[in-house]
């Protein structure tokens, strides 16, 4: 135990320097890194980034959506985030007839706001380094399980204690592989609405062809409220609530960005794994294309049928933007790790760790130890790939899986039939709402031959391998049968049997959740056990790693990998070098969406309404040297999650929101390199651009606070 509270005071006293860029800090120890961050240009005090004694910048910033980010830009709780933040909101409000996806959304006055149930925000109250508390108790000599229930119990401790007497929510999280333990206490809010969005052409303009790089033309924003009941506090969506008055919002600055100014990104990065084995980022390397290549025979599908029907096209809009996301992401990412040759220089590192450690019983064999069980690991984690990418993604077999676990948990609970059914019955109506069987059907048959192909049979189901015999091998003639046959691909034949009073047993019996149940049952046998199991084995010798890491390296600064709580991380605006001979600038402009319009790309097909604007330099106040700033480019070391982050200058005041990363730099989430790895961000001068001159819902900015 003496030995991890040294431990811990090392990580919190260690703040000597390290380059800006890299890095993504805890709030809280900013105090660390202020020194840094004031060299490079900030111009604010730890206490104003964050505290507990008074409004600081973190209670302008929201989780939204568990997902992504957001901020708070006025006193009446107008919330700014990205447009793909909000695009399944934005989404289900819309149909043919009301189609904001393509149109855009305003509500130009409160009570045209849009309610999103479902939707949520969460403010951090505070945050606090409580490792003392939850390793109370946990000896050296302590086997896990024992340590891990001790850590257990102690965690519900603190979590019933911070909360105590509140309406608060408290999560404790831990860093470092466990060898630091912070509790993060929420304030959630749950009526929250849509108040304005651009039309996709300009909040996704550049689409999935854009998507992940520079140079960037897109007003990636949506804007929404949260709501409060009439004491400020969280309410459910009622009519009578009341716009929520934020402790904090983020004064607007109108200066813009330049090249090597100071920048800094203060949200919720997801997960980042820096520390990781040499083999693990092989294996994610060599994985990355097999995933690859899944989704693509997805997207295409998807893209086919979308472009057949303006109704498809809205119904998978959400869904093919998440697929493409990551597949395009993955390209970019093993790109990079080659490029930097991430996997030798791990492997270089970890033969000096290992030759430094010799000696040192805790650390000695670690290396050794890592390579073994990620060796073991390599054919089910292949395994578990192909099951998440390849059969849970048709459409009815996710649907059978979803309403086979509400079954058997609402018998166990005892519920009334008529409820199973009101709840069943909801689930279905949503799922449909979006479903198109032809895109599921062809999807199946693309996932189920790759899936056949690729992976051992002694993870098949022995039902999948009867299934093809019975059609003579023709995965096309069991999709036909299945696909016509299942409840889950005909909303008119779910929703008459969820009449009658056997509505159970159908369901269970539908070939779709025979096929789900089978299917699982297999992968649970065979693949789940062994898969978690050397997991936990691998995270238990990480602890280790971990801490050997920081012993080894005493004048690195090492930072938490992201894992969905807040951080800051700081950088410069700054251009990069792509590949030889070229050079991308950090600013981009209203003339590149001019230079990108084609009216036959449909990523590319620029508003009427913003031709006309270009051409008659209807710019307004909004005029920079004869056009109107666009995106801009950083060294912010982002994340997914960062996604609505605000983007802050050395005042503190937002210049901009972030959105995205560039392609050469997508590996930064194992390996970051400065010369590439960029955040993107919205000018927060387009948004308003966008607001005032394009929409007419100038009114807006009248309870933002702007500063020149
Ligand atoms: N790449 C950004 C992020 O990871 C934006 C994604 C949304 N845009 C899109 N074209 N799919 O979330
Ligand atoms: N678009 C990402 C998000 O949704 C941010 C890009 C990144 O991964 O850095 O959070």
């Amino acid at each position: 135990m003496k030995k991890l509270l040294l431990f811990v005071t090392f990580l919190t006293l260690s703040a000597p320097f390290m380059r800006a860029d890299e890095g993504m800090w805890l709030p809280s120890l900013i105090g660390q890194r202020i020194q840094d961050m004031r060299k490079n240009g900030f111009r604010l005090t730890a206490e104003d980034v964050y505290s507990v004694n008074k409004a600081s910048l973190k209670d302008a910033i929201v989780h939204f959506g568990g997902g992504c980010t957001g901020e708070m830009i006025s006193g009446d709780g107008l919330l700014l985030t990205n447009h793909h933040c909000g695009y399944s909101q934005i989404q289900s409000h819309s149909s043919v007839e009301h189609d904001y996806l393509t149109n855009g959304f305003w509500a130009m006055n409160r009570s045209e706001e849009l309610p999103n149930s479902g939707l949520t925000v969460r403010f951090l109250v505070r945050m606090e380094d409580v490792t003392e508390a939850i390793l109370k108790g946990v000896t050296d000599g302590m086997d896990e399980e024992s340590r891990g229930q001790l850590v257990r119990t102690n965690q519900e401790a603190v979590v019933a204690k911070a909360i105590e007497g509140t309406h608060y929510q408290a999560r404790v999280e831990s860093l470092f592989y466990g060898n630091q333990y912070f509790l993060f206490v929420f304030e959630t809010y749950t009526d929250v609405r849509l108040v304005g969005a651009p039309p996709s052409a300009i909040g996704k303009f550049g689409g999935d062809t854009d998507n992940w790089m520079w140079p960037r033309h897109t007003g990636d924003f949506a804007l929404f409220r949260v709501y409060a009941g009439p004491d400020n506090k969280p309410a459910a969506y009622s009519p009578s609530n009341v716009p929520y008055k934020p402790k904090k919002f983020f004064t607007i600055s109108l200066k813009g960005v330049k090249e090597n100014d100071f920048t800094m990104v203060y949200g919720y990065p997801g997960r980042t794994q820096q520390y990781i084995h040499s083999q693990a980022v092989n294996y994610i390397q060599e994985s990355n294309p097999h995933k690859i290549r899944l989704r693509t025979q997805r997207l295409n599908i998807m893209n086919e049928a979308m472009a057949k029907s303006p109704a498809v096209r809205i119904q998978y809009a959400s869904k093919n933007a998440s697929v493409a996301n990551s597949w395009k992401r993955w390209q970019g990412e093993t790109k990079g790790l080659i490029r930097l040759q991430t996997v030798a220089q791990k492997r270089a590192f970890e033969e000096s760790f290992t030759s430094w450690a010799a000696g040192k019983p805790q650390y000695a064999s670690l290396v050794g130890q890592l390579q073994d069980l990620y060796d073991e690991l390599e054919p089910y984690a292949y395994a578990a790939d192909y099951h998440s990418e390849a059969l849970v993604c048709v459409e009815i077999v996710r649907m059978a899986g979803s309403i086979s676990q509400l079954l058997a948990r609402e018998e166990r609970a005892n519920s009334e039939a008529e409820q199973i059914r009101s709840l069943v019955s909801g689930q279905l109506e949503t799922f449909f709402k979006d479903y198109y069987r032809p895109i599921d059907q062809s999807t199946f048959v693309a996932l189920l031959r790759e899936y056949l192909m690729n992976v051992p049979s002694r993870f098949h189901s022995p039902l999948i391998a009867e299934q093809i015999t019975k059609y003579g091998y023709s995965i096309e003639m069991w999709a036909d049968e299945l696909f016509s046959t299942s409840l889950f691909a005909s909303k008119e034949q779910a929703m008459e049997a969820l009449h009658r009073v056997d509505f159970m047993d159908i369901l269970r019996k539908d070939p779709a959740m025979q096929l789900y149940t089978a299917y699982m049952d297999q992968y649970n046998q065979t693949v789940m056990p062994k898969v978690t199991a050397l997991n936990s084995a691998i995270s238990l010798l990480y602890r280790g790693y971990m801490r050997g890491q920081m012993e080894f390296q005493k004048n690195k600064v090492f930072y938490p990998d992201a894992n969905s709580t807040l951080r800051i991380t700081y950088g410069k605006v700054k251009g990069y070098k792509p590949m030889d001979a070229v050079y991308y600038e950090p600013l981009s402009t209203l003339d590149g969406i001019m230079e990108k319009d084609n009216p036959d790309i449909y990523d590319y097909d620029v508003p009427q309404k913003l031709r006309d604007l270009y051409h008659n330099k209807d710019y307004g106040r909004w005029a920079v040297n004869g056009t109107v700033p666009v995106c801009f480019i950083a060294t912010n070391h982002t994340s997914g999650g960062n996604s609505g982050s605000p983007v802050l200058n050395a005042y503190g005041e937002l210049v901009g929101i972030n959105f995205d990363r560039v392609w050469e730099g997508t590996m930064s989430d194992l390996a970051y390199d400065p010369v590439v790895c960029r955040n993107i961000s919205v000018d927060i001068r387009y948004i308003l651009f966008v607001i005032d001159k394009f929409a007419g819902a100038g009114y807006l900015l009248d309870e933002m606070r702007f500063s020149r």
